[in-house]
């Protein structure tokens, strides 16, 4: 009777010393001499290789051979305790069988040590390495202690739509949904193109939040989270920006500012501290390789409180400064990536929750605050990634919020059923959004978010 596979994350339990196993994954490498062959054997499941002893008194050449690195084997034989340092077990093998090979002429990751530059040309076979697989594990455990923190609050997992007629942050950068032939367009009597033609009788595009629909089930729910992807069309190239990313959005009927600065600050260190406990094999392993504050750093975000500081004084730290920074600062200036890190990196050398913003600068939704200059905006800044979370108290006032929209000119044929939120049983709420890929870029210590999702999309790159 076939034995049944072990995974080789759990083939380390002493129990099993002593008896049959049978393993099933990539190579990693084979060495050794004429009388000895050792695999490196990978299965995704953990960072760690098993290693398998290949006796040439039962295994010939020609059976090793198509044993090269990125072939994938099964192999069966007994578990022992391992004579090399460094391994804890090993198997000695009695069968192979060979699944897939790998020429070693072609296979891309046939050497160690390529550069992340050259793995994001192998988007597809990236996954294969030490670096991609603890990245895209710890990816798993954020995204499983984000569904858990918000569960065990009571928060609903509610699903908003991708395709949407309206524009939540009113930044214009969408990419647009059509079935339209854009070879003979429909025309309007104005010479206008005609979107009732199109798919949904109207202009459609790929949502850049879901935000606003968030809003309808926390005021009926009362705290709902979001989490799916986003799109942006900005044609931003930079280490922090996709054009489709993964955003976590939670909203809560009758919080305030303040209880939603503590549910951000309380979710992101959960999020840290689960990953600490749950991912610690591959969070070791690429601070080992790329990162050896990454440890240090984590733990001390968790243990340490934010500041929370109103943008105003904001500024005047950053003008007080003397720093020389390349975008002037002057109150009213949406801050750029190096002013929020001077101000987490250098002046408090913490996390810093930045607040009350001017309206200017910030969404139409936001809530006006006495000096009818500022918004209750919050964003959450930290070392190394600059702005991770942006969120606010809602506008609850039917009036206010209409006037708001009507000056920012935002086609109200599109807000009627937002503004309904306010028009009928209308509360406090408060909400906000935290970037998937720059938690996992700030787990992880790696520096490019396009290495943080399987399959990164930024201008120009949509090809795996
Ligand atoms: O600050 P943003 O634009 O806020 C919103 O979309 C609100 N509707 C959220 C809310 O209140 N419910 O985006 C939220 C977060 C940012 O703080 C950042 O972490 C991330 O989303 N983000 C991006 N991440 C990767 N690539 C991009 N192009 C991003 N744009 C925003
Ligand atoms: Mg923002």
């Amino acid at each position: 009777m076939a034995i049944k596979r072990t995974r080789i994350v759990d083939i380390f339990a002493p129990q099993l010393v002593g008896k049959q196993v049978s393993v099933k994954g990539w190579v990693r490498t084979r060495r050794g001499n004429k009388n000895v062959q050792f695999v490196a054997l990978n299965d995704g499941s953990t960072i760690k290789n098993i290693q398998i002893v290949f006796d040439l008194t039962k295994f010939s050449d020609e059976d090793l051979k198509p044993i090269t690195t990125g072939s994938s084997i099964h192999v069966e034989g007994l578990l022992v305790e391992s004579q090399g340092k460094g391994q804890t077990a090993e198997i000695q093998a009695e069968t192979l069988e060979i699944y897939g090979t790998a020429d070693p002429d072609t296979y891309p990751l046939q050497k160690k040590g390529h550069t992340l530059e050259f793995l994001r040309e192998k988007a597809h076979l990236r996954p294969r390495t030490n670096t991609f697989g603890a990245v895209l594990r710890i990816r798993h455990t954020l995204a499983y202690a984000i569904h858990k923190f918000f569960n065990d609050r009571g928060f609903f997992y509610l699903n908003t739509p991708l395709i949407t007629a309206s524009d939540c942050e009113g930044a214009g950068a969408m990419f647009q949904v059509t079935t339209l032939d854009l070879n003979n367009l429909p025309k309007t009597e104005e010479g206008k193109i005609d979107y009732e033609q199109d798919f949904f009788g109207k202009q459609a595009n790929l949502t850049v939040s879901g935000q606003l629909e968030g809003e309808l089930g926390a005021t009926a729910l009362g705290a709902i989270y979001t989490f799916g992807p986003t799109f942006r069309a900005e044609n931003s190239n930079t280490p922090r920006h996709l054009s489709e990313f993964w955003m976590v959005e939670p909203e809560v009927a009758f919080n305030e500012i303040e209880e939603n600065m503590d549910l951000a600050e309380d979710f992101i260190k959960y999020c840290i501290s689960y990953a600490l406990e749950n991912a610690k094999d591959d969070i070791d392993f690429l601070a080992q390789m790329y990162d050896s504050e990454l440890v240090e750093r984590l733990k001390f975000v968790v243990e340490n409180d934010f500041v929370r500081l109103p943008y105003t004084e904001g500024v005047k730290i950053l003008e007080a400064s003397g720093h020389k920074f390349e975008f002037p600062v002057s109150w009213g200036i949406d801050l750029q990536s190096e002013h929020e890190r001077y101000l987490v990196e250098e002046h408090f050398k913490k996390p810093v929750i930045l607040t009350d913003y001017p309206k200017e600068i910030k969404a139409f939704y936001m809530k006006l605050n006495e000096d009818n200059k500022t918004v209750r905006a919050m964003d959450v800044l930290f070392p190394k990634i600059g702005e991770i979370i942006g969120g606010s108290q809602r506008e609850e006032n039917y009036d206010k919020l209409l006037a708001r929209i009507e000056e920012l000119e935002i086609p109200m044929k599109d807000m009627w059923w937002y503004l309904d939120t306010r028009r009928f049983g209308t509360v406090p709420h408060s909400g906000f959004g935290l970037g998937f890929e720059r938690l996992v870029l700030f787990v992880t210590g790696m520096t490019n978010i396009r290495d943080v999702i399987p399959f990164p999309r930024t201008p120009n790159n949509a090809e795996f």
